[in-house]
């Protein structure tokens, strides 16, 4: 059997770790493995490497990012390009495609797979923010990092007697910081999810200074937005995929903040320094697990699935479970953390 793969959308700590365990996995069987390169692009182009079972593919599950590349493109090429990539799949005799991505890469992947491509989709993003499956890879690792950003950033701050901000990742929902907030010990944590009041803010950080506290952090998602009427941000803009482009909330936030608060303010964001490196042990494991069950569904025939983590297993869900809707940070979840906040 001669089983395809590719990455697509942002990288993530951990893809390299897929590509490893699919490899391995099929030539513990006798199947072979070929990669795509750059994304659905490498699909459509016939962009293809041979990837051996050998040394180099051991050794690639420490590196971040992609050694097949990735890059995202827009649904309705990859659509009106259909026939092609079906060519391609038979010209290079294909029996099975893994596609490694976020919602946009999966929903691409069912798209292939209703026009009879057999399909087993991977899921990945740093932001944790794909349906059906408890955590995808690359989102401990950010977590870490932000983390470790936060935990620098409260001694400057208490040195100083500064508020700080740091924006982390997340357009639609919240969870790095969510758990890189409540890891951190972050007075406030502002996401998507709960469009935020100003004036809490401003109250939580004034209140921390009276009660003789010297300092103040809080966690902002890059999509997190002040309720209406709140205080004023620039206007969004939609890119050519659709999505929001972030115009700076946070040195937006900082300003108000600086200019209702007689305390000095920094802002920090943190960016994709939150997608490159090394993944955590957690990543790898999660990453490999997923590789392992994904090459068997696609032995066993078992195609149309997304593997995903649910509780301690890995299962096997159809691709409506996965790309329906965004899994966003539940409101009891939030709770917990603001019963710290201030
Ligand atoms: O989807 C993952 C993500 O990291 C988002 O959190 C972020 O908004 C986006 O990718 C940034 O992507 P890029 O700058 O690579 O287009």
């Amino acid at each position: 059997m001669r089983i395809a793969t590719l990455t697509s959308g942002g990288d993530c700590p951990g893809l390299n770790a897929v590509i490893r365990g699919i490899v391995r996995t099929a030539a513990t069987h006798g199947h072979t493995v070929v990669g795509f390169e750059d994304g659905w692009e490498g699909l459509l182009e016939d962009r293809r490497v041979q990837l051996y079972d050998d040394e180099h593919i051991d050794r690639i599950l420490l590196r971040g990012g992609t050694i097949l590349g990735t890059g995202r493109l827009h649904p309705r090429d990859f659509m009106a390009g259909i026939d092609r990539v079906k060519d391609n799949l038979r010209d290079a005799e294909i029996d099975a495609l893994i596609p490694i991505g976020g919602e946009g890469t999966l929903k691409g992947a069912r798209f292939l797979h209703d026009n009879g491509v057999p399909v087993v989709g991977v899921p990945k993003t740093i932001d944790n923010d794909v349906n059906g499956t408890d955590y995808t890879f690359g989102f401990d690792t950010a977590v870490a990092v932000a983390t470790d950003a936060i935990d620098r950033l409260h001694t400057t701050a208490e040195s100083h007697d500064r508020v700080m901000i740091v924006e982390v990742m997340g357009r639609h929902a919240g969870w790095i910081a969510l758990h890189a907030g409540m890891a951190g010990g972050a007075h406030d944590i502002l996401i998507p999810e709960f469009p935020f009041d100003i004036d809490d803010v401003e109250k939580r950080m004034a209140r921390r200074f009276q009660m003789g506290e010297k300092y103040g952090i809080i966690v902002l998602a890059e999509g997190a937005l002040p309720k209406k009427g709140s205080f004023h941000t620039k206007d969004r803009e939609v890119d050519e995929f659709g999505h929001e482009k972030f115009q700076d909330i946070c040195g937006e936030l900082r300003k108000e903040l600086e200019n209702r608060l007689d305390i000095d303010v920094r802002s920090t964001v943190l960016g994709h320094i939150q997608r490159g490196g090394t993944p955590t042990a957690f990543d790898r494991v999660l990453a490999t697990r997923f590789a392992v069950n994904a090459t068997q569904a696609a032995m066993n025939g078992d195609f149309g699935k997304v593997v995903a983590l649910k509780g301690e297993n890995i299962e096997l869900i159809d691709f409506e479970s996965a790309v329906g809707e965004l899994k966003v940070v539940p409101e009891s979840r939030y709770c917990t953390a603001t019963s710290l906040f201030g």
